[in-house]
């Protein structure tokens, strides 16, 4: 949900900022922009995505810059409305991330003391703010600035003649890459694995003066140290190694991230993280939080959660929560977040913290602001996700909350030795659904020529089928919705006929039945259906379907697994086939760091 990036060193900025907002570009790319100060202070954006800016913009000379890449949320994408704004004399640029809620009365205002604006955005009154309360150093000027508005940010400001950068966050996350005699800003560490694995993470209220040798951070006017960390992430992991679109290297990589998420653990008889009530009271039922894709991983996990432990499970919408959510004393809370910075999730997080809910987060970010909110963090360490439709990341967060039932499971010491086997297996079995994929291709081309699609499940695979049709509208642009399949016939089926194909997720357990019937049912009102079935059953399931996309057999537990990627390049090569541009769809951000 915009990116914001700054570099203060001894190299030419644009290039640097360039590369670094082409990194960012996933959280937002309806337009961008960048200010570079040299003999004095240039400022070049427009309503374009960034490499067709780097092919446009003159050379802007000059040691110091910032940049944006924009995701619009108030005032719609235009050249006058990218990032940086400036100042009435053009010498203070500031690019923001986040929300100003009080920016009409503070423009009043200004306007009446004779500052004029040139966009329709809010944060085109920080760097007026800051022009009315400087008074010869900068730092003064952007807190003063700060104290008057209501909402989120993470800004950098650059200031024409001034060898600094200030930043400052509140809501939205910026982490300083640190070089040698010079220094790197970004709102996301991808933005700056070509420069530095060694990072600071600002926290909330800090305001941060960076020259291209110095940090110096302070929080409430006074002098804070905040602790470098490393980065593990590569340079290699965050491009697309030969495939056409970060997302299908996204899903070929998930063998590996199956892996890499169950690391040291799978050996491991203790917990992945403790889970207790308020006051470490022993926990009698689990809540989960999320939004999007997170949320539907969520929702497999209340199966998964139910079925092992077999204590009563919560899920709810993270933005839904906000508003009214309770919590009883023996509740766990455990917050997903690919991200980690979702504005909604981190909110809910923010609430139950202050009920007194002992919180657990699973993401995949170092760093991030949930790992910072929670009191335990379990990473899925499924590497940098750059497609904004998610992946590999929901995956690995299933692969996390099947260990963690399985480390709580109240299930026989026979039956739970077959399940720990059982998800080892997982990354061969995903491969074997991987080597399917020529199938999946010619399937996705026949769905591209329908514009409403159902995706149907029961039990575990509910929310699979919420995820692949959620999955399916994000890039491939076509309505898409999912249902239990039992609820079809509650309205639904006044849709159906041969131009509304279902996609069907038949599996061994005790759905299997209902949902042949279901099929039967569907196959009556002559839409065309295509079954995700496991091996063995393609001859059966053969005759009622229209196609039969097999699947290697797995545990019914763990089925939501294969199916999913299943879905997941059904997905891909549907939208592929539509022209789609599949890893930046129309709209979408992948970290939405606003409510
Ligand atoms: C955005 C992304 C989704 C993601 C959701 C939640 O909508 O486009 O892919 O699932 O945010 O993000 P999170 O980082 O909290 O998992």
């Amino acid at each position: 949900m915009c990116g914001i990036v700054g570099y203060i060193g001894n190299r030419q900025a644009q290039d640097v900022l360039i590369n670094c907002l082409t990194r960012l570009e996933y959280r937002g790319y309806d337009s961008c922009g960048l200010a570079v100060s040299g003999s004095s202070l240039e400022v070049y954006k427009d309503a374009v995505r960034v490499n067709e800016l780097a092919g446009a913009a003159p050379q802007l000379e000059g040691t110091a810059g910032i940049g944006h890449t924009r995701w619009a949320t108030c005032g719609p994408p235009s050249q006058l409305n990218a990032h940086p704004h400036l100042d009435c004399r053009g010498r203070i640029a500031v690019v923001h991330n986040g929300i100003i809620y009080n920016f009409d009365r503070l423009k009043q205002e200004l306007l009446a003391e004779g500052h004029n604006f040139a966009a329709e955005v809010d944060t085109e009154v920080l760097p007026h703010l800051i022009e009315k309360y400087y008074r010869g150093n900068l730092e003064e000027a952007v807190a003063a600035a700060l104290h008057r508005v209501e909402g989120s940010y993470a800004i950098i400001v650059l200031k024409a003649d001034e060898p600094e950068l200030v930043v400052a966050r509140k809501g939205s996350p910026l982490v300083i890459g640190l070089g040698d005699r010079e220094n790197f800003i970004a709102s996301d560490v991808v933005a700056l694995l070509d420069y530095s694995d060694r990072v600071i993470y600002l926290e909330e209220g800090d305001i941060g003066v960076i020259n291209k040798i110095d940090i110096k951070i302070k929080r409430n006017g006074a002098d804070v140290l905040r602790k470098e960390h490393k980065i593990l992430w590569t340079v290699a992991e965050a491009q697309k190694a030969g495939y056409e679109h970060f997302m299908l290297k996204e899903i070929h990589e998930q063998p590996k991230v199956i892996r890499d998420a169950l690391g040291g653990y799978s050996q491991a008889a203790e917990p992945l993280v403790e889970l207790a009530g308020a006051g470490g009271t022993d926990i009698d039922s689990l809540l989960i939080l999320a939004c999007g894709t997170s949320y539907y991983a969520g929702m497999v996990g209340k199966y998964i959660m139910e079925e092992l432990l077999a204590i009563p499970v919560r899920v709810e919408l993270a933005s839904e929560f906000s508003y009214q959510g309770q919590v009883r004393a023996g509740t766990a809370a455990i917050v997903i977040s690919q991200s980690g910075e979702t504005a909604d999730t981190l909110g809910a997080t923010r609430r139950l913290k202050e009920k007194g809910c002992p919180v657990s987060a699973i993401t995949n970010v170092m760093g991030s602001t949930i790992s910072r909110l929670a009191d335990r963090t379990v990473y899925t360490r499924a590497g940098p996700e750059i497609s904004v439709a998610s992946t590999k990341s929901f995956i690995a967060q299933l692969v996390v909350l099947y260990w963690l039932a399985l480390s709580y499971s109240k299930v026989d010491i026979r039956r739970l030795a077959d399940l720990v086997m059982a998800i080892r297996q997982l990354p061969s079995k995903v491969q074997q659904v991987l080597d399917k994929e020529d199938a999946i291709r010619r399937c996705g081309q026949f769905l591209s020529g329908y514009e409403n699609v159902f995706f149907i499940g029961r039990g575990i695979n509910h929310p699979v089928a919420l995820e692949g049709a959620l999955k399916l509208k994000e890039i491939a642009y076509i309505h898409a919705e999912g249902y239990a399949a039992g609820e079809l016939k509650h309205g639904p089926f006044a849709l159906l006929g041969s131009d509304t194909p279902v996609i069907a997720l038949v599996v061994r357990d005790n759905t299997y039945e209902a949902v042949l019937n279901n099929i039967r049912e569907i196959r009556a009102r002559g839409s065309p259906v295509i079954a995700v079935v496991g091996q063995g059953d393609e001859a059966t399931i053969g005759q009622l379907a229209d196609w039969v996309i097999t699947v290697p057999r797995v545990e019914a537990l763990f089925s939501p697994i294969v199916n999913s990627v299943v879905l997941q390049l059904l997905a891909y090569y549907t939208a592929r086939e539509r022209g789609c541009p599949i890893d930046f769809p129309r709209n979408l951000a992948k970290s939405v760091t606003v409510e």
